[in-house]
């Protein structure tokens, strides 16, 4: 999608369009005022429709015949693209252009997945990014080599056999998504968990069946300042050591604490110097830099943890995958353009349609994180409401992504989107082939699982018509209740299996989603100043919760009477 001039450029961050005021956005807004869905009629219509609107994408084929748009409203969509400059954003992103313009950051995560000697070399702020990366990488695959062998020990000389990674937000919730959708490639015997929260359950509950002897700790924080993360990484070193002193491992002089340290910790981070402040020797210590965002750094050391787990070429399989759908944007015209395409149905359905939230619905128990990951990539990214330059947003901005696995969800929510009154685009995800493929009786159970995939896809387009219910023999106010009016959104992505590729091009595809979304609506998809308040106010009211009443007394009265009810009930 990226205009030859502008490939390889590097120059100013350009102000925001106002997507509000281009002609598409005009266009659109009329074709919205006379529109009146009906996939039914567009299917009959249009034979081809199907074969038209779906999208071969790597190993991922894209239908999108069962959304609610017309040719005339995709081609106003892709005009709206071309007159916000989502081309050109993107130029500017792959060329290092500080887009992140309130951090005055460049934002280079699709560099993460570039294969080696990828021409021409990327030099970006003087610094040769892809030899930087092909180094971490291979110190990544020297290490997690050691570790899958029993090269690298514990401190009595025992292998590895669990790996904790203790991380929040970007530098968790990657790793765990990926470590339970490719479970299958887990076969070295390395098990993986993952601690984030601050809640000392997370911690106490991840390790009580754990040896400390045969525990590698990953200290995952792009800053290393988060305080959920310091906290459980300190916690988890108090286990290691009171574990080690009680069986006799080590003895509990300073010198035998640190040696403890340097075989059970190692730490991923942009900030060497505070891991060596933790006590981790930076020689264990595996670097990323300030131009990968959390959310988009799963590709990135962060992953250090799946690459031990499920093996290096597992992790350069899934980073080859990313690559694949980043070419497809770079060297695919907008109207054919998968993310692209996607990321302007989104902002049909919520600036035009009304749509408030998405749903994300894959048919692979695997894939049982993908939407809490999704969460942070697409809600951090885009819950904006000032755009790059500081100007407020001229229209609504995000959405908010949810989803179950099927067929649970079906069980669970899918009433309110068959016959509620809310519009719900959905995504649904399925492979044709399962990890662990099962008979009941001779029967395939994953083509009965696939069918119900089929199924709810077909309900939601289609629907089910009063003359229908009633030629089923059903009267009376029944006939309401049992129909279905259909024209419910859904795309559908369908892949041969949940390979380690496939994975890395769903990811990817939902990033590219996400980008073209902040383009459009003109917002800084690369911070998240949102998050800081809470984080700030959390450490002033610590003193508080301790019972500090100066502390107290600063508070407002209803976080007061909280205060209150916790001193009252709290029994230790
Ligand atoms: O929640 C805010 C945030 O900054 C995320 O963007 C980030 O992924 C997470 O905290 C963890 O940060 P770090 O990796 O620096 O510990």
């Amino acid at each position: 999608m990226i205009p030859a001039t502008r490939a390889g450029t590097l120059g100013c961050v350009t102000a925001p369009v106002d997507a509000t005021a281009t002609p598409a956005w005009s266009e659109l807004s009329s074709l919205r005022d006379s529109f009146a869905p009906d996939l039914r009629d567009w299917f009959a219509i249009d034979p081809r429709r199907a074969e038209r609107l779906s999208f071969e994408l790597a190993d991922l084929h894209v239908d999108l015949s069962k959304n609610l748009v017309t040719d005339e409203i995709l081609a106003a969509l892709v005009r709206l693209a071309e007159q916000t400059g989502v081309a050109e954003r993107y130029a500017a992103m792959l060329a290092g252009e500080h887009i992140n313009t309130t951090e005055d950051r460049a934002v280079l995560h699709t560099a993460l997945r570039r294969p080696a000697g990828a021409e021409p070399a990327l030099v970006v702020d003087g610094q040769h990014i892809d030899a930087d990366m092909q180094s971490v990488l291979t110190a990544m695959t020297e290490f997690a080599t050691r570790v899958r062998a029993g090269e690298w020990t514990g401190v009595t000389g025992k292998k590895v056999m669990h790996i904790v990674n203790i991380g929040i937000g970007g530098s968790d919730l990657g790793p765990v998504m990926v470590s339970a959708a490719l479970e299958p490639y887990a076969t070295a015997g390395i098990q993986a968990r993952f601690v984030s929260n601050i809640d000392p359950f997370d911690l106490a509950n991840k390790t009580k069946d754990l040896d400390p002897e045969t525990t590698l700790f990953i200290v995952a924080s792009k800053t290393f300042t988060t305080l959920e993360t310091l906290t459980n990484a300190r916690l988890a070193r108090d286990w290691l050591w009171a574990g080690l002193e009680a069986s006799g491992a080590i003895d509990g002089s300073d010198e035998a604490k640190k040696d403890a340290v340097a075989h059970h910790f190692v730490a991923v981070s942009t900030a060497l110097d505070k891991v060596a402040d933790f006590g981790i020797d930076p020689v264990n210590a595996f670097g990323f830099w300030d131009w990968v965002g959390g959310r988009y750094s799963v590709d990135s050391a962060i992953g250090l943890s799946l690459m031990i787990e499920l093996g290096p070429d597992v992790f350069r399989e899934l980073l080859a995958g990313f690559h694949a759908v980043d070419e497809h944007v770079r060297t695919t015209p907008l109207e054919r353009n998968v993310p692209v395409l996607m990321g302007l149905l989104n902002v049909w359905y919520s600036n035009f349609l009304g749509a408030q939230s998405h749903a994300v619905l894959p048919y692979a128990q695997q894939l049982s994180r993908f939407a809490a990951y999704l969460q942070q990539l697409t809600m951090e990214s885009n819950g904006k409401s000032v755009r790059w330059d500081g100007s407020p947003v001229t229209t609504d901005t995000g959405e908010v992504f949810w989803g179950e696995p099927g067929t649970n969800g079906q069980h669970a929510f899918y009433q309110l989107i068959h016959q509620g009154t809310r519009l719900i685009p959905a995504d649904f995800i399925a492979f044709a082939n399962p990890a662990y493929p099962l008979e009941d009786g001779g029967r395939d159970v994953h083509g009965l699982f696939l069918s119900n995939f089929l199924a709810q896809t077909k309900a939601l387009a289609f629907g089910k018509t009063a003359a229908e219910v009633e030629a089923e023999g059903t009267t009376g106010p029944l006939v309401a209740a049992r129909t279905f009016a259909g024209n419910k959104p859904t795309t559908s992505i369908f892949a041969p299996a949940l390979t380690p590729a496939v994975l890395g091009q769903l990811v990817a595809l939902y990033e590219h989603i996400t980008f073209t979304q902040g383009a459009i609506w003109g917002v800084n998809s690369f911070d998240q100043w949102g998050v800081e308040l809470g984080k700030q106010l959390a450490l002033q009211i610590a003193p508080a919760i301790e019972g500090d009443e100066a502390a107290i007394a600063a508070q407002d009265a209803s976080t007061r009477s909280l205060l209150a009810y916790y001193a009252a009930h709290r029994t230790r």
